[in-house]
């Protein structure tokens, strides 16, 4: 079925000047863009959109990373968005992530991974939510 998923590409990849390239490999694999911003988070909004990974030893350094600089925060539609989405961006860790997918050409290690992809379709409209007002969203 047709549905959504989220994403952010994270501050590392929007600094490298590759958000361009990003985006356009994204809607290449057919993913329509239904919101899109170039936003920043503070430390706070961070914490609280990484709270899942509360008790994880790298949450602090998750935090200040995606608060060091601009996002790009963007709601995905397509078939099978959120497993598409995760399949396009590949594995968390660079050197794990096959070729072809985002995170092979852009990644720098397995914190400044290039991009953000929803694990599940809940968490994808709860993290479209925290990022996107009602008349954000076409
Ligand atoms: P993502 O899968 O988007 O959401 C959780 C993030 O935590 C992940 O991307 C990485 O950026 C970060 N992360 C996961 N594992 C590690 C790790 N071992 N060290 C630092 N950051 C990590």
């Amino acid at each position: 079925a047709t549905n959504r998923t989220f994403t952010m590409i994270k501050p590392e990849a929007v600094a490298a000047g590759n958000t361009g390239k990003i985006l356009d490999m994204i809607i290449e694999a057919g993913f329509k863009i239904k919101a899109l911003k170039l936003t920043t988070l503070s430390k706070e909004r961070a914490g609280e959109f990484y709270e899942v990974h509360k008790e994880r030893p790298f949450y602090g350094e998750l935090v200040d990373y995606m608060s060091s600089g601009p996002v790009v925060a963007a709601i995905l539609e397509k078939d099978n968005a959120v497993a598409d989405f995760r399949a396009l961006i590949g594995a968390t860790d660079p050197a794990e992530a096959a070729d072809g997918t985002i995170r092979k050409a852009f990644a720098k290690s397995k914190a400044e991974n290039a991009v953000h992809g929803s694990d599940s379709d809940e968490n994808a409209e709860i993290e479209g939510k925290f990022h996107f007002a009602a008349n954000e969203i076409v």
